[in-house]
This record gives structure tokens, C-alpha cells and sequence, in this order.
């Protein structure tokens, strides 16, 4: 028998009950701390319990980082999968650097209202640059919910509280997040919006607009262009061109690299190009 332990005996009875479980036994009767319930072969005992806190989140594990040169192809449609909330992703990083970032390109084709809920991320670092078309979110403590379009990128700094409320046809964005394995969360208690006020996680801050507003949100953790750290690209445009350790690589629209740290790199074309450390 599954015992199951409850702060409400009441509300997981009637949950119980609503599934079409029946009662085989209350225990004791004028003070019930036990209730056995079963539908067919499946028996369960709800045992009432004092309520406590949710445990906390576990600390966040960062895999030490496995530098490596990547090139991603973009191949047409192949590599695209369908993730949370109906979105479309691709995997820009498939080597993930040895789980230290996942870089990944996502899009809503139809666009419209998406069937997202307030969650935070338990992340070292997330950014996300919107590529082409436009998406509407709401932050916590951010004020009223607002439109972040193509050419502008959002910090979101460590478990901050946010919801994406929906998008236009085409919307696509690239995301990048270390480590590339972590948890999302959802926060069944904040209502977004939840107002306005300065703050921030850690030594990040909340940053929506120019990319050259990414290195002071992100403590120096992401910044636009060169620098010291793993080089990131993403085509945005035509064709680009990749000059690294004595190799040339003719890159097209949507295909992606990463450079280890310290690796010297020229890039020419109309690319996204940040320095993640
Ligand atoms: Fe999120």
C-alpha cells in the first residue's frame, strides 16, 4: 500500500474522491488520522502529518567547463523537438562544453497566447536575445508586463519569478543558460505582476534591451562581442565566415559556434556574437 502523507487530510480525501477512489477505513473515526482509500487494485493510506515548509531547492551543481571548438549546421528542420510550454527548440551546443552551458534556439511559429505559469529557473546564468518577432512577459518586481523585440536581450538573473504571456507568428529567440542541466520551478504563490521596485539576485540585476547592457547584469558573467571566456556565435543573417586555429569554416544562416577561452577567433558577417565565462 502507498502511504501518502498529508497536512490536509480533508482536501487529499476529496482530491482522492474526485480521482474515484472510495473509503475503506478511517482511523480513528471522531478524529481521523488515517484514511485508507483504493479504486480497484491501487490502495493508498493518507496519513495526516504537520504541514511544513516545501524542502529548498538543492544547491546549484555546475559541472566544471569542458572547453571544446563546436560549428552546429543548421540542417533545415532536423534537430528542432518540442519542449515546455509548445515551444520549438534546437540545440546549438549539442557538446553542452560538458554540461557547463546549453545554447539553444527556440521559436512559436503560429505565436499567440502561450500556456505558460509563473516558474524560475535554478541557474548560475540565463540570457535570451530575441532574434526576430516579438514576445510579451512579465518579470518579478518588474512592473507591468512588457514587449521584448528583436535586437533586445533579457538578463534573468538566478530564480527570478517570470511568465511568458504570448508572442507574435515567427517568434525566435536564442537562450543561454549554465549550467545546461537545471531546474524549473513553478511558484504557485506570486502573482505577476507584483509591482515595482529596485533589486537584485546576488550580484545580478534584471535587464531588458541593448546587448551591451549584458556584462553589468549579469555581474560580468555574459557581455556582447569578444572577450575573455567562451566564444559564442549565431548567424543572424546571410552568410558569415568563422577564421579559428588555423581553420576556416563558411557558415550560413541560423548555424552556431563555440570557441574555448583564450582561442584567438575572427567572425565576419551578421552574427550574435557574446563571451560567456
Ligand atoms: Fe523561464
Amino acid at each position: 500500500m502507498l502511504e501518502l502523507r498529508c497536512p490536509d487530510l480533508d482536501a487529499a480525501l476529496a482530491t482522492f474522491e474526485a480521482l474515484g477512489f472510495r473509503v475503506d477505513a478511517v482511523i480513528p473515526a471522531d478524529d481521523p488520522q488515517r484514511i485508507a482509500v483504493s479504486r480497484g487494485d491501487v490502495h493508498v493510506e493518507l496519513v495526516r502529518v504537520p504541514a511544513e515548509p516545501a524542502p529548498p531547492p538543492p544547491p546549484l551543481d555546475v559541472p566544471p567547463l569542458a572547453p571544446a571548438l563546436v560549428v552546429t549546421r543548421a540542417h533545415g528542420e532536423a534537430g528542432w523537438h518540442t519542449g515546455r510550454a509548445g515551444m520549438q527548440y534546437r540545440d546549438l551546443i549539442p557538446d553542452r562544453l560538458g554540461g557547463w552551458l546549453v545554447a539553444s534556439h527556440i521559436r512559436i511559429p503560429d505565436g499567440g497566447p502561450v500556456p505558460d505559469y509563473v516558474h524560475f529557473h535554478a541557474i548560475r546564468f540565463q540570457i535570451i536575445y530575441c532574434r526576430a518577432g516579438w514576445v510579451r512577459l512579465v518579470y518579478e518586481d518588474q512592473g507591468e508586463p512588457f514587449v521584448m523585440r528583436a535586437g533586445e536581450v533579457v538578463v534573468q538573473p538566478p530564480t527570478i519569478r517570470h511568465r511568458v504571456l504570448e508572442s507574435s507568428p515567427g517568434l525566435e529567440v536564442i537562450e543561454l543558460s549554465c549550467p545546461a542541466v537545471h531546474a524549473t520551478y513553478a511558484d504557485h504563490e506570486l502573482a505577476l505582476p507584483s509591482g515595482r521596485r529596485e533589486r537584485a539576485w546576488g550580484d545580478q540585476r534584471f535587464h531588458c534591451g541593448a546587448l551591451a547592457g549584458l556584462a553589468d547584469a549579469t555581474g560580468g558573467l555574459v557581455r556582447a562581442g569578444h572577450g575573455d571566456g567562451v566564444g559564442f556565435g549565431f548567424v543572424l543573417e546571410g552568410r558569415a565566415r568563422l577564421a579559428t586555429g588555423g581553420q576556416t569554416f563558411d557558415l550560413e544562416r541560423d548555424d552556431a559556434f563555440a570557441i574555448p577561452p583564450g582561442q584567438p577567433y575572427e567572425a565576419s558577417g551578421e552574427l550574435l556574437v557574446l563571451t560567456v565565462r
